[in-house]
């Protein structure tokens, strides 16, 4: 007992010892201190200390408030979720060295103030142990919003699992009356800033998309703050959604949950044309680090982390930056879930006639929630992933094209230019275009495609290092 709190005693005065050195040591250099001042000092620094265990304090007991509910709310999603972790063993080696970038620890846990930490399972769950997850329709002045409400409401499988959220902006009469007309069904908000926006001269003409970041900005806000939705599935008034488009997003939902580097259920495929994916394959999925939007979701948590610092413009492009993507993936559809219509818009028609009319909806409902997604996980699908890819025979653009490949089974193309990627991805009718050094739907800089009846993996070498955010 004496030993113990003698060994106490010396513990604290060296624990105290050490604290105060490391403060003279932060001290500004050329400072100059006598006996007195260093007293003030170690009163000011005791109070700082106690200030830092009371304010831990309170960040514990709030952890340990979510803590709980997270358990009550794992419970839930394991009931779902089934879990056949299924390691592959050879690849590993191979995907650990590969693996430079080191993984996300989201931060908001560390900024979340105690009092947002309020909302329990019973808000996110239905009594059936669904998750509650709003859809939030984005809308302007386009009446055939209705076109994307119309479908929204008939496919969804409950009003109370999926409640509509539809956000108007622009204050257009019309758009507002077919709004209305959908009476309980949805839920009307509007964006009330209608002020014009201050656009820095050379961007006049993309004013646009400074009112959408606005209106993004603002209605998420409501959705996770107002309202208190834990998830959300943003959808543009433009687009077509697929007969399995809630099914696809329930099935996910226990992904976005479970693993921390995943950050968004998108169901777009940026090269989603039917000349380059399998269309008999509706169920497969693929992780990505392109954020392809265009449908998808979210949760709060991620939300909480952007809101604070959410830009005035540009918003898509912005999430793409390094610094809000820390190297998240997102989960994309071989064949999209959604499809736009909206060829009058904000971007001018000349993308949308080219590219986007293009894309190939899913017309197979999937039973997503019924199948065993765990191969999306990170530690299952890189090694997977890395072993496809990197086993692959390396073929060139001319066989591929001639279709004169002998072996069934993948294959791949290799570049090692920026150049190079774009010739390849142009010739292929891939999109050959850069965000952050991140081509659209790559992963681990390979993008991966189907084309004449066999996957094949445009992918740099197998010692690649990251993107390079300066290939535009
Ligand atoms: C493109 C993207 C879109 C993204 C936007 C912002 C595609 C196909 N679309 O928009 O996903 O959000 O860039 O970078 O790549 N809206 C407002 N206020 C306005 C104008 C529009 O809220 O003043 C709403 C529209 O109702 C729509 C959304 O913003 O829901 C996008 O507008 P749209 O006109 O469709 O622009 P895109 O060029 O498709
Ligand atoms: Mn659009």
């Amino acid at each position: 007992m004496r030993k113990k709190s003698i060994s106490f005693i010396f513990a604290s005065l060296c624990l105290w010892g050490v604290i105060t050195y490391f403060l003279f040591l932060d001290r500004p250099i050329g400072r100059e201190y006598n006996k007195d001042n260093i007293e003030g000092q170690i009163d000011d620094i005791e109070k700082k200390v106690k200030q830092q265990f009371a304010e831990n304090k309170k960040f514990i007991q709030a952890l340990k408030h979510n803590l709980k509910d997270q358990k009550k709310s794992k419970d839930a999603i394991s009931a779902i979720l089934v879990q056949n972790l299924d390691n592959n063993e050879p690849a590993k080696e191979l995907v650990d060295k590969m693996d430079r970038q080191p993984r996300p620890i989201p931060d908001q846990e560390k900024n979340r103030k105690v009092d947002e930490i309020k909302h329990t399972v019973s808000d996110k769950f239905l009594p059936n142990g669904n998750p509650v997850i709003a859809v939030l329709v984005f809308s302007c002045n386009r009446i055939t919003v209705q076109r994307c409400l119309d479908q929204l409401i008939s496919l969804r499988p409950s009003a109370e699992q999926f409640p509509i959220i539809v956000s108007q902006d622009c204050d257009h009469e019309p758009t507002s009356t077919i709004i209305q007309s959908y009476g309980e069904q949805i839920t009307h908000i509007r964006q009330p800033d209608q002020r014009d926006i201050d656009v820095p001269p050379k961007e006049k003409k993309f004013k646009g998309y400074f009112k959408i970041a606005r209106h993004y900005g603002w209605a998420l806000n409501q959705v996770f703050l107002e309202f208190g939705y834990e998830t959300a599935i943003v959808v543009e008034d433009d687009l077509d959604v697929a007969p399995d488009f809630f099914e696809y997003f329930s099935g996910t939902y226990p992904l976005l949950m479970r693993d921390s580097t995943l950050w968004c259920i998108s169901a777009w495929n940026d090269n989603g044309k039917s000349e380059l994916i399998d269309e008999n394959g509706h169920d497969l999925l693929y992780r990505t680090d392109f954020f392809p939007g265009l449908g998808w979701m979210l949760t709060k948590d991620t939300w909480m982390e952007l809101g604070p610092k959410w830009p005035k413009s540009y918003w898509d492009d912005w999430i793409r930056k390094p610094e809000q993507r820390k190297d998240r993936a997102c989960i994309r559809p071989e064949l999209s879930r959604t499809m736009t219509f909206g060829k009058i818009g904000v971007s001018n028609g000349l993308f949308f006639e080219k590219h986007l009319r293009f894309i190939k909806l899913n017309d197979v409902f999937v039973p997503f929630t019924k199948m065993n997604l765990t191969y999306l996980l990170k530690d299952n699908y890189d090694m997977a992933f890395v072993n496809e890819v990197y086993r692959s025979r390396v073929v060139n653009y001319t066989e591929l094209k001639k279709d004169a490949i002998q072996n069934p089974g993948p294959v791949r193309i290799t570049y090692h230019t920026r150049q190079a990627y774009k010739n390849t991805a142009k010739m292929l009718g891939l999109m050959d275009d850069f965000r952050s050094g991140v081509p659209r739907t790559s992963y681990r800089g390979v993008v991966t495609f189907f084309y004449k009846g066999r996957r094949v993996h445009l992918a740099p070498n197998a010692n690649w290092a990251g993107y390079d955010i300066t290939w535009s």
